[in-house]
């Protein structure tokens, strides 16, 4: 896969087609590397461990939250990251992709997660507001494995994967509005 640098403030990626000896400055910064995978089957297993996260994530919190709706509203996510999951599964294995043209090995996964630990005891708002963040996060990998794919199906496959993590966003906003606005 092409090196592709992606700026930590305004979120623009940029693909290098041609090497040369500069450094890319963007919004006054470095920018860094994004491209750490190797192939198109390791950019797939990475977003397919991402969904059994999501999954396990959203199955566990389902357990333990005593609000009744919020409950069944993470079970019936738990299934749509499933469903994800498996068909970043079938394009893995029913597709062929070019091996890569070079290896770039730089890890730049932190932009992509969760940056507060739930906790056993936390209340309904605070498990939507963490649910809300690995969604937005889920949002920005798609969008950007879809800017960074080379193969016009793979990229259709993570825009259309993107906009169903901004409908488990929107979702989950809509309600913890609902909750706010119901409190007083
Ligand atoms: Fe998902
Ligand atoms: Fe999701």
């Amino acid at each position: 896969m092409s090196e592709f640098y992606k700026c930590a403030i305004c979120g623009k990626i940029v693909k290098v087609i041609a090497e040369g000896r500069g450094q890319l400055v963007c919004c006054d910064q470095p920018m860094g590397m994004i491209s750490h995978f190797k192939s198109v089957n390791e950019v797939l297993d990475f977003a397919i461990e991402k969904e059994e996260e999501a999954r396990l994530f959203y199955l566990e919190w389902a357990k333990k939250l005593e609000n009744k709706a919020l409950s069944e509203q993470f079970v019936l996510f738990a299934g749509e990251e499933n469903k994800h999951k498996e068909k970043l599964q079938r394009v893995r294995s029913g597709s062929t992709f070019k091996p890569a043209a070079k290896q770039v090995t730089d890890l730049k996964i932190v932009d992509y997660l969760v940056d507060i630990t739930p906790t056993p005891d936390m209340d309904y708002q605070e498990a939507l507001i963490v649910a809300m963040r690995r969604e937005k996060a889920s949002f920005k990998l798609y969008n950007d494995l879809a800017a960074m794919a080379e193969d016009e199906g793979l990229r259709e496959t993570f825009l259309a994967l993107a906009q169903e993590e901004a409908k488990h966003k929107l979702r989950l906003e809509t309600e913890y509005e609902k909750e706010i606005y119901t409190e007083n």
